[in-house]
């Protein structure tokens, strides 16, 4: 029973990473070209962006439409991120 409970508690975690790396991976594909873990590149890094936002409830979408929006500060992302994709990114980098 202890190790039934063992093994449910690991595979929980391993999902639990490989959700984070896959995150990762979708943040490397479309935004490390500007962007990075803890140093400012053309944009600033994700750990700026979540102390900037901390605490606001909406920064996510707030965030997205600042992101996508073609005619916003923010340049155009050339591998064409789908508004899922950069939703997904966003909530990761908040919690960084
Ligand atoms: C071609 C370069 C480039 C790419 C690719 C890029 N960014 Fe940016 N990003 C910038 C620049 C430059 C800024 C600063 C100007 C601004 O705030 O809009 C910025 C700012 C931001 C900000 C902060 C906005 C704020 O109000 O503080 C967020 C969040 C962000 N980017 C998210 C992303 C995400 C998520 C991706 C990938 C899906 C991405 N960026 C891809 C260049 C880029």
């Amino acid at each position: 029973m202890k190790t039934a409970l063992a093994a449910v508690i690991v595979a929980g975690a391993l999902l639990a990473a490989g959700a984070a790396q896959a995150n990762a991976d979708l943040a490397n594909k479309h935004c490390s070209k500007c962007h990075e873990m803890d140093k400012k590149k053309k944009g600033p890094a994700y750990k700026a962006t979540a102390a900037k936002y901390k605490g606001k409830a909406d920064a996510e979408a707030s965030l997205l439409k600042a992101v996508m929006d073609p005619n916003g500060d923010h340049p155009e992302m050339t591998t064409k991120p789908s508004a899922d994709e950069v939703r997904t990114v966003l909530k990761w980098m908040l919690q960084q």
